[in-house]
């Protein structure tokens, strides 16, 4: 199966059977987005501004698990080149795609579509997977790509350091060491998903991702201007993430649940598509190494008994894969009549 982007390239005019999918389907609410855009230019020299920014990131985390960041540090120019590399490699001829497709979860790059291949239906996208931490093979890289490489791996570098400036202040925001989270994950596993939404005949019938809340500890999302799709659930209500210049999607992962002891929620999110024209998403996994063993931070126990039991992130991730279609993956960890 060459991907969905093949199948559109063909001309195809209706939903095929196994992407045909009602799951997670479920109101939008057209009603302004108000998801905070949390503006983080100069807090590393003022304090005020910091403890400002700090505050609003602690209110986004327990409200919405999902919050935009303007201000923070990856260039503009960075931002549209990693864009352009998807949009190229999706425009590569569908043979030269398949050069490096793989299911093979543990492929430090790959091409690949349809999401996972254990889901009864697939999903309306393809993706390429990159690992960035541990860094990807070198072998493994696409060479026909101009500048992938370094563009890549500049996208990554700045990530991580965002990545780290948030995990600081959650820390701090939880009432813990800055250090306490950068700590515990080091050294992190950095995964990047390119994703490419073809347009589709009939959006009504299919879905780009299906519900579900990110593993890992936080996901750096940037989404292509023009082109909306990603919705988050907020109270059962799915609300749009709109697209802002500039700006990137935050979201707080499973494992941020965990180790907050419920006081951070993961949350749902999904993606739609549309008639009009592909959507690229680049989403940065930010989390532990899979030989990581998760659980609440001791630090924050206190009176208050763990909510969750611990877990190897390699199974969770196994889990993952195989539930991720609409389940919530953390309730499996969940300690009951807490
Ligand atoms: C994901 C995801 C959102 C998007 O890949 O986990 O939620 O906007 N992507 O593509
Ligand atoms: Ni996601």
């Amino acid at each position: 199966m060459a991907g969905v982007r093949a199948m559109v390239d063909l001309g195809i005019d209706h939903v095929p059977n196994e992407y045909l999918t009602s799951i997670c389907k479920g109101i939008t609410i057209k009603a302004p987005n108000n998801l905070p855009i949390i503006d983080l230019s100069g807090i590393d020299n003022d304090d005020l501004k910091r403890k400002s920014a700090a505050e609003e990131i602690h209110l986004a985390c327990q409200k919405w698990g999902f919050f935009q960041v303007s201000g923070h540090g990856i260039s503009n120019e960075l931002m549209q080149d990693i864009i352009k590399i998807v949009h190229y490699f999706f425009n590569l001829p569908a043979k030269e795609r398949m050069v490096y497709y793989s299911t093979d979860i543990y492929k430090s790059f790959r091409f690949s579509t349809g999401s996972i291949a254990s889901a009864k239906k697939k999903f309306w996208s393809d993706y390429l997977f990159q690992h960035c931490q541990p860094a990807v093979h070198e072998d493994d890289v696409p060479e026909s790509i101009p500048n992938y490489r370094k563009i890549t791996s500049n996208y990554a570098k700045a990530v991580d350091e965002l990545a780290r400036k948030l995990l600081r202040i959650i820390a701090q925001n939880l009432g813990l060491d800055w250090q306490i989270l950068e700590k515990h994950l080091d050294p992190p596993k950095q995964t990047m998903k390119m994703t490419y939404y073809p347009q589709c005949p009939c959006p009504d019938q299919a879905i780009g991702i299906g519900c579900h809340a990110d593993p890992g500890t936080i996901t750096v999302l940037q989404q292509e201007l023009g082109v909306e799709g990603l919705e988050v659930n907020y109270n059962g209500q799915w609300i749009p993430v709109k697209p802002v210049e500039g700006a990137l999607v935050i979201n707080v992962a499973d494992m941020l649940q965990i180790l907050s002891n419920n006081k951070y929620k993961s949350a749902e999110h999904r993606v739609l598509v549309n008639t009009k024209g592909p959507r690229v998403s680049i989403a940065s996994f930010y989390g532990p190494t899979d030989d990581k063993h998760i659980a609440p931070l001791e630090e924050l126990l206190g009176d208050n008994p763990p909510v969750f039991k611990a877990c190897l992130f390699r199974e969770y991730m196994d889990n993952f894969y195989k539930n991720h279609l609409g389940t919530r993956n953390i309730e499996t960890l969940k300690i009951l009549n807490n």
